[in-house]
């Protein structure tokens, strides 16, 4: 397959529409394979061009669930392409950038669960944000996104839960749930962490009109600035719902996109905090490396897990799509 990079790319730089071609060139690529590009609202928006589909996580990994085509090229960072191909051991998943890690989805340690285990036994739950590796995975009972983490974790009948890799996620998660005992790991998204409450509080008093629209894995001092709190597409939903004209996004700034897009003809604004939030990891993928993996094939993810393990992973993401479909 390197003889159709190069007549791709001879045809991306003839073209006189360089979008158009590009456009064109995907198609083709995509036919030969038999491929769906599935995207998440952090990637360029070149990207999400693209696409055939783009979401939050948890559309994502239910979407992988029920695509036809052959193979599923995950324009996202490492965890959503390993999610994809648990639910679809039979299917070929592409990263277009394999590098492209999330630093949250190694940060929590086997022992953390061990011992939350042994405290607690069966009354014990392990919750696992989806941004964690396979293995991560595979040692916890059932996964969620920031989408879903509320209404599940509710849906536990276990009373004590240990909430992996993020610790603000399962922070906001224990505040709307008093009745459980959330027992928090130190995780965290280095991107949202970073992002300033002293920028968010003058950005406030720029626009006092502003509605403050943030993602649960900012710090809980952020998160009490925030009229509302959601996952991305909450977030863009809640945007593009709203009566309201001007909006401080309190996450990556990629979901600009998509919130333009659906806004359109509103009127509506949107504002960053001064140091715009972006993720290096989402960033790294482009058109490029898109067409490079398409065309080539490349990045494609192995279960690195053993049966059993494979299994247990497997468990906890087909939990998480049977608890939030009730
Ligand atoms: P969403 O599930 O809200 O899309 O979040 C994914 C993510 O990585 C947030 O940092
Ligand atoms: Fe991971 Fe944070 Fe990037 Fe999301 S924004 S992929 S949690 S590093």
């Amino acid at each position: 397959m390197e003889h159709g990079v190069a007549t791709a790319g001879d045809r991306l730089e003839r073209g006189t529409d360089p979008l158009a071609h590009l456009k064109r060139a995907v198609e083709e690529l995509k036919a030969t394979r038999d491929a769906v590009i599935l995207a998440h609202y952090y990637v360029a928006p070149e990207v999400q061009e693209l696409a055939d589909y783009v979401g939050d996580s948890f559309y994502l990994a239910k979407l992988a669930n029920s695509l036809p085509a052959e193979t599923i090229v995950l324009a996202g960072v490492a965890f959503m392409g390993e999610s994809a191909k648990l639910l679809n051991p039979e299917k070929t998943v592409l990263l277009p950038e394999p590098a492209a890690d999330c630093p949250m989805a190694h940060m929590v340690q086997r022992r953390t669960i061990e011992e939350a285990r042994a405290a607690w036994g069966n009354d014990l739950a392990v919750v696992c944000y989806v941004n964690s590796t396979m293995e991560i995975k595979s040692w916890s009972d059932v996964c969620v996104t920031s989408s879903n983490a509320v209404k599940i974790c509710s849906e536990l009948p276990q009373r004590h839960l240990l909430f992996i890799p993020d610790r603000n996620l399962g922070r906001y998660a224990a505040e709307q749930l008093p009745e459980k005992h959330v027992i928090l790991n130190k995780g965290f998204c280095p991107r949202h962490q970073a992002i300033s409450l002293d920028e968010l509080i003058d950005l406030k008093e720029e626009h006092p009109g502003a509605l403050v629209l943030a993602h649960p894995e900012c710090t809980e001092e952020v998160l009490s600035e925030a009229d509302f709190i959601g996952s991305t597409a909450g977030i863009i939903s809640y945007a593009e719902a709203s009566e309201a004209r001007e909006f401080i996004i309190v996450t990556v700034r990629g979901v600009l996109h998509e919130l333009e897009r659906r806004c359109a003809g509103q009127g509506k604004r949107f504002y960053f905090t001064r140091t715009v939030p972006t993720c290096v990891n989402m960033d790294m993928i482009t058109v490029e490396s898109l067409v490079r993996c398409l065309d080539r094939g490349t990045g494609e993810v192995e279960v690195d897990l053993t049966g059993a393990a494979r299994e247990r992973a497997r468990a906890a993401l087909d939990r998480m799509l049977e608890l939030a479909a009730r």
